[in-house]
């Protein structure tokens, strides 16, 4: 028999506690696990940009012939303009390509898999803690990592010393991913004199900066979310960057991200381009369509492009709101100080909580959280604040 030696894969540890919440049958359960936007009801909603872009969109769109490889590009200009500024010359002077990719998950693996198909690096320079998916993309690319120190768990902050002193080890040519903002899971980013630190740091090594971009506008406004990012660019002369609008979007299902390749002049990036095609044709050949045709959409009209940056502005006011209310009810439960959940930016808290804790939030009140802590404050409101906040001051004092 061929399959008889496969054994079962552990489950996802991210997308595998809302599996695990689904069969739960506690009708008091909470999923706090997914980095998943919801309202003050508990609900993701479909933005209202994005529906007026589907109405205009329904009455224009006659084919659904295949896009280009790389997607429209219209697509590309309008994701390097909220990447870069409206006024960067990377924009439109050919320095850069941006190829429409699923998801930022998906720009991440085709960003992986152009590193690995032209031999630029055999190993990626990755944060402890990151986002779980980091280590199985890279890998499955066939790309070797290591972990730099990223969050001092005693002071809740970032170990910016310990990170650079590790990231001193670096081979020249290496590769070092980067959260660009709303570092998940810690919610902790560097400040701007830390990024332009680091970006100096890069270039003197000669490292090269991979950047994952997820989570634009959700810490403290699309072009502020970007200084660090645009710091390393303005260092730096070849950056390769992995983004998304799942999350700022609220487009989780249609599958939109972009990978933004850097180079240091145009004939090089027509080379590039040239070779990111063949990394997209040979895995998901060319991308798909709505979630595209939505984002250029919502981007290029005047009116939806306000109307969603308001949008975007409620969801990250009514997390900030949230990360508020439980720091303020984790205190009176007399569960401890949890002002540093104020400090964090993004969807994500990093609680603190033990993996035991985790477990007995979950085994004993059914509210899911990722393994290392992570809560996703977005996911918090007014009616489950308080059990989660109750349930959390039952498990604080549980031991590993
Ligand atoms: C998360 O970190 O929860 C999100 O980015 C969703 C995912 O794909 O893991």
């Amino acid at each position: 028999m061929f399959f008889e030696k496969i054994e079962f894969a552990p489950a996802d540890p991210i997308l595998g506690l809302t599996e695990a919440f689904k069969k739960d049958e506690n009708i008091d359960k909470i999923n706090l696990s997914t980095g998943v936007y919801q309202d003050e009801f508990g609900n993701t909603p479909i933005l209202k940009c994005v529906k007026e872009a589907e109405k205009l969109i329904y009455d224009k769109e006659n084919s659904k012939s295949y896009l280009p490889i790389t997607g429209l590009a219209s697509f590309g200009t309008l994701t390097r303009e909220l990447i870069f500024g409206k006024d960067s010359d990377l924009v439109n002077n050919q320095e850069a390509i941006t190829c429409h990719c699923p998801g930022g998950t998906g720009a991440l693996r085709v960003g992986a898999d152009f590193i690995k198909q032209q031999n630029i690096s055999t190993k990626i320079w990755i944060s402890d803690p990151t986002w779980a998916n980091h280590y199985q993309i890279v890998e499955s690319a066939g790309l070797k990592f290591e972990r730099f120190p990223y969050y001092d768990r005693k002071t809740r902050t970032l170990a910016f010393d310990k990170m650079m002193d590790t990231l001193s080890m670096a081979n020249s040519g290496d590769v070092v991913l980067l959260h660009a903002c709303c570092h998940n899971p810690t919610g902790i980013d560097p400040t701007y004199e830390q990024w332009c630190e680091i970006a100096k740091f890069l270039k003197e090594k000669k490292l090269l900066p991979f950047i994952d971009f997820a989570y634009q506008g959700f810490g403290l406004g699309l072009e502020e979310d970007a200084k660090g990012l645009r710091a390393i660019v303005d260092e730096c002369k070849e950056v390769i960057i992995a983004s998304s609008y799942s999350k700022n979007m609220g487009l989780y299902s249609e599958r939109v991200g972009a990978l933004t390749v850097v180079c240091q002049d145009k004939e090089q990036a027509k080379k590039v381009e040239s070779q990111v095609k063949i990394a997209v044709r040979t895995s998901i050949s060319n991308p798909p369509s709505h979630g595209e045709l939505i984002v250029t959409t919502v981007l290029s009209d005047k009116n939806l492009r306000a109307l969603w940056e308001e949008e975007l502005y409620v969801m990250r006011t009514r997390i900030k709101d949230m990360r508020k209310l439980l720091a303020t009810k984790l205190e009176a439960s007399g569960a401890g100080n949890y002002n540093f959940i104020l400090e964090q930016n993004g969807m994500f808290s990093f609680s603190g909580l033990t993996q035991a804790q985790v477990e007995a939030l979950k085994e004993q009140f059914s509210i899911y959280i990722v393994g290392s802590g992570r809560i996703c404050v977005a996911c918090i409101n007014e009616n489950n604040v308080d059990k989660i906040v109750s349930a959390i001051s039952s498990v604080i004092n549980i031991e590993e």
